[in-house]
C-alpha cells in the first residue's frame, strides 16, 4: 500500500453547453472533475482548496471511512464547510473496497458541477474476478440546467411542486446532439473488433436515476457499488444517482457507430423531462461520416426494466469474496420515506403550504454546528438522540393517505451500539405521490435482503429474505409504493448520514443520522479530529 496525494482546486469556470455559457464550480477548472485512482490499502490525501465565494465540503461517496468520520464530507453533518480562502486534507485509507465510487460537493447542490469518478484498482497483484478487460473507460452521467444551481435550489426551497426539472443530461460532461445546438458533440468511445471494455458506470445527476443501454451490444454486469456481483448479461441497466455500476463491453462488431443512451426512469405520475444523452461507441477504422446504428431507450415509466435489472444482482459471494450477511439482528428497525404537504404561512409560491420530505415524519432540519463534533466534543442542544426508530402512526402507506399527516421538524438521530447488527425496513408512502427513493447510507455498506411492492408485511415478507448472496451497496432505491429491507453491522464508530440522494427530496428533508458509539477493544473509537479540521 502507498501514499497518494491529490489536490484539488474548486475554482469558477466557464463552461458552455446548449448553446450557452455560465460560470461553474469545478475541480481544477473540469467537468466533470478529476478521476481520482487508487490501490485498495492505500491511504488517500485530498487537499481541498476553496477559491470560490462558495462555503464548500467534498464527500467520497461510498468509502467506509473506517474511523475517519472526519473525512466522510457532508457538511454540518461530520465536518463544518471549508470557507472560502480555507482549505481542509481528507485522509482516509481504503479497507477492504475495491472498484468504481465517486466522490462529490456535500453541500446544497453544488454537486451538480462538483464531481468525479473515484477508482479503486485491486491490491498489486491481485486480479479481478472476470478476464481482464482490454481498457477501462470511465462514463459519468449528470445533469446539465441553463440557469444557476443557486435559483434551481431557491426554487425547490420554496415548496413549489414539480420544480427544477434538468435541461439535459450528460455523459462525460457531453450533452450530446441538441435540437437547434448543433455545435455540440457527443462523447466518444473507441473501440477495436474484438476487444472487451470495462465501462465504469457513474450516476452523478442530481435529481434522476438513468437507464443505460447501447445499441447492438450487451452489458455484463460485474460489480456495483464497489462490490463484486455475480455476472449478469442484460441490454438495459438502471442507475440511480450516487450509484455505480461496472459492466463488461465485448466490441463484436465489425465497424460501425452504435448509440450509447441515458434516459430517465421515473415512474411515478411526476413528469421529468425525457431528454436523452447520447454518446457514441466509435470502432476504430469507421469513417466519421458513417451513420450511426440507433437505440430507443425504454420509456420514462419502464418499472419492468428497471426491475429486471435491479432484481438480477446478487453478491458474487465467491470463497475470497464471500457476503458477511448478519445473520442475527440486534435492532430491527422500520421507516416510512415520502413526501409530504405542511403549512408554511409565508410561502408564497406554495400558497400557504410547502413541499416537506420525512422519515418516520421527522423532517431533518440541518444543524449550525456539525454533528460528529458536536458527538464528539460533547457539545449539547445540537442533535436530540429520539429519533423514532418506527414510523408514529400506521397507515395504509401505499393507499389512500390520512388527510392530517403532518411531519414534525428536528435535528434527530438515532443511536446504535458498537457492533450491533441492524435490519431497516424503509417503505415508501403516497402521501402526495408514490416515488422512488435511492437512499444513501455513509459510512457502510449494506446487504438488500428484501424488495417488494405494496405495504411491507412483517410476517410473511421476511421470510423471503435472502440472507445468502443479496446484492451489497451503499445507495437502494425504496421502489414506487413498495419496500426495502437492508442489514449491515454498525461497526464503524461516529455519525453517519443516510438519507435520498434525489438532492431536491434531501432539500425537503429525506435524511437522517446514525450516531455509533465507540467500541471498548483496541481499534474500535472514532480518531480524534485533524488539527485543520474547519470551523463553523
Ligand atoms: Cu453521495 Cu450523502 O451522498
Amino acid at each position: 500500500c502507498r501514499v497518494r496525494h491529490y489536490k484539488f482546486n474548486v475554482v469558477m469556470k466557464n463552461s458552455t453547453k446548449l448553446c450557452s455559457t455560465k460560470p461553474i464550480v469545478t475541480v481544477n477548472g473540469q467537468f466533470p472533475g478529476p478521476t481520482l485512482y487508487a490501490r485498495e490499502d492505500d491511504n488517500v490525501l485530498v487537499k481541498v482548496v476553496n477559491h470560490v465565494k462558495y462555503n464548500v465540503t467534498i464527500h467520497w461517496h461510498g468509502i467506509r471511512q473506517l474511523r475517519t468520520g472526519w473525512s466522510d464530507g457532508p457538511a454540518y453533518i461530520t465536518q463544518c464547510p471549508i470557507q472560502p480562502g480555507q482549505s481542509y486534507v481528507y485522509n482516509f485509507t481504503i479497507t477492504g473496497q475495491r472498484g468504481t465510487l465517486l466522490w462529490h460537493a456535500h453541500i446544497l447542490w453544488l454537486r451538480a458541477t462538483v464531481h468525479g469518478a473515484l477508482v479503486i484498482l485491486p491490491k498489486l497483484g491481485v486480479p479481478y474476478p472476470f478476464p481482464k478487460p482490454h481498457k477501462e473507460i470511465v462514463v459519468v452521467l449528470a445533469e446539465w440546467w441553463k440557469s444557476n444551481t443557486e435559483a434551481v435550489i431557491n426554487q425547490a426551497l420554496k415548496g413549489g411542486l414539480a420544480p427544477n426539472v434538468s435541461d439535459a443530461h450528460t455523459i462525460n460532461g457531453h450533452p450530446g446532439p441538441v435540437p437547434n445546438c448543433s455545435s455540440q458533440g457527443g462523447f466518444k468511445l473507441p473501440v477495436q473488433n474484438g476487444k472487451t471494455y470495462l465501462l465504469r458506470i457513474i450516476n452523478a445527476a442530481l435529481n434522476e436515476e438513468l437507464f443505460f443501454k447501447i445499441a447492438g451490444h450487451q452489458l455484463t454486469v460485474v460489480e456495483v457499488d464497489a462490490t463484486y456481483v455475480k455476472p449478469v448479461k442484460l441490454d438495459t441497466i438502471v442507475i440511480a444517482p450516487g450509484q455505480t455500476t461496472n459492466a463488461l463491453i465485448t466490441a463484436n462488431r465489425n465497424s460501425g457507430k452504435y448509440l450509447v443512451a441515458a434516459s430517465p426512469f421515473m415512474d411515478s405520475p411526476i413528469a421529468v423531462d425525457n431528454l436523452t444523452a447520447t454518446a457514441t461507441l466509435h470502432y476504430s477504422g469507421t469513417l466519421a461520416s458513417a451513420s450511426t446504428t440507433l437505440t430507443t431507450p425504454p420509456p420514462q415509466n419502464a418499472t419492468a426494466v428497471a426491475n429486471k435489472f435491479i432484481n438480477s444482482l446478487r453478491s458474487l459471494n465467491s470463497k475470497k469474496y464471500p457476503a458477511k450477511v448478519p445473520l442475527k439482528v440486534d435492532r430491527k428497525l422500520f421507516f416510512t420515506v415520502g413526501l409530504g404537504i405542511n403549512p408554511c404561512p409565508t410561502c408564497k409560491a406554495g400558497n400557504g403550504s410547502r413541499v416537506v420530505a420525512s422519515i418516520n415524519n421527522v423532517t431533518f432540519v440541518m444543524p449550525t454546528t456539525a454533528l460528529l463534533q458536536a458527538h464528539y466534543f460533547n457539545i449539547r442542544g445540537v442533535f436530540t438522540t429520539n429519533f423514532p426508530g418506527n414510523p408514529p402512526h400506521l397507515f395504509n402507506y401505499t393507499g389512500t393517505p390520512p388527510s392530517s399527516l403532518q411531519t414534525t421538524n428536528g435535528t434527530k438521530v438515532y443511536r446504535l451500539p458498537y457492533n450491533s447488527t441492524v435490519e431497516l425496513v424503509m417503505q415508501d408512502t403516497g402521501i402526495i405521490a408514490p416515488e422512488n427513493h435511492p437512499v444513501h447510507l455513509h459510512g457502510f455498506n449494506f446487504f438488500a435482503v428484501g424488495r417488494g411492492l405494496g405495504n411491507y408485511n412483517p410476517k410473511t415478507d421476511p421470510k423471503k429474505f435472502n440472507l445468502v448472496d443479496p446484492v451489497e451497496r451503499n445507495t437502494i432505491g425504496v421502489p414506487t409504493g413498495g419496500w426495502v429491507a437492508i442489514r449491515f453491522r454498525a461497526d464503524n464508530p461516529g455519525v453517519w448520514f443516510m438519507h435520498c440522494h434525489l438532492e431536491v427530496h434531501t432539500t425537503w428533508g429525506l435524511k437522517m443520522a446514525f450516531l455509533v458509539d465507540n467500541g471498548k477493544g483496541p481499534n474500535q473509537s472514532l480518531l480524534p479530529p485533524p488539527s485543520d479540521l474547519p470551523k463553523c
